[in-house]
């Protein structure tokens, strides 16, 4: 069977105490698993706390992942953060295209497309978040949102599709306590898979993770439809406990 992927975004939260206090109290919980436990584990972190982390987390089954990625290789851009500052410090994942990205910064599917190729030049595995507003959802337009931010990615990546993740994340859902059911996320993930096998035969081996008040009590549900391969987790991945019974979840 396919090994799930669990991601924890922390979004803009942290301290270099609350971090250190928080991966210790993960790699405590894992080490008390099983060694060959099986689903990958990555922590998105803010971008200042990239060397701290990626510090913390050596050695350990958590890799290391970034927010965001600059579409630039390098220059005059301020602010920005480009693929070889990511891999100087081990960053392996990096997001492309959050709907918070989408939504306060205005990227669009064509930035996020240049995102999700630098990286890939660069190595580091895009995950490119795609979801539709409760507005879409209501007047029936999710199937074509999720589908028009996809194919942007898919169409600038060419053969290179099998190295995307993709998180399927309900606007709607996230932060908001109200997570998709199995049913409506699953349904979302065999049209983003469907468009997957239009571009390559391995559309099976591309990771869909879901995300959008993923927590400790519905994880499991999730995970076990058959075209979830992970979690995106938010709010559950800054609590120890949580963000474990997600993981053991998928393992
Ligand atoms: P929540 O789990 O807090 O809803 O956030 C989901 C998310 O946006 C992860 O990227």
């Amino acid at each position: 069977m396919k090994k799930k992927l669990i991601v924890g975004n922390w979004k803009m939260n942290g301290s270099l105490a609350a971090n250190a206090a928080l991966i210790a109290a993960l790699k405590d919980g894992l080490a008390a698993q099983a060694a060959d436990a099986g689903c990958g584990v990555a922590v998105a972190v803010p971008a200042p706390y990239l060397a701290q982390v990626q510090a913390l987390v050596e050695g350990s089954r958590i890799a290391l992942a970034s927010q965001d990625v600059s579409q630039h290789a390098v220059g005059a851009y301020t602010g920005e953060t480009s693929v070889e500052m990511l891999r100087e410090f081990g960053v392996r994942y990096t997001l492309v295209g959050h709907s918070e990205r989408r939504q306060y910064h205005g990227e669009t599917d064509a930035v996020v497309a240049a995102k999700a190729q630098r990286a890939l030049a660069a190595g580091i595995t895009p995950i490119v978040c795609v979801g539709e507003t409760l507005a879409e959802r209501e007047t029936g337009e999710t199937e074509n949102v999720v589908k028009r931010q996809l194919a942007a990615v898919v169409h600038a990546v060419g053969h290179c599709v099998t190295e995307l993740v993709v998180a399927y994340e309900p606007v709607w859902a996230i932060g908001t306590g109200r997570t998709a059911t199995p049913e409506q996320a699953q349904e979302v993930h065999a049209v983003l898979r469907a468009q997957l096998a239009a571009a390559t035969t391995h559309a099976q081996d591309i990771a869909l993770l879901y995300g959008g008040s993923m927590n400790a009590a519905n994880a499991a549900q999730l995970l076990a439809q058959p075209d979830i391969d992970g979690g995106l987790v938010g709010g559950a991945a800054l609590k120890a406990a949580d963000f474990l019974q997600i993981i053991a979840a998928a393992d």
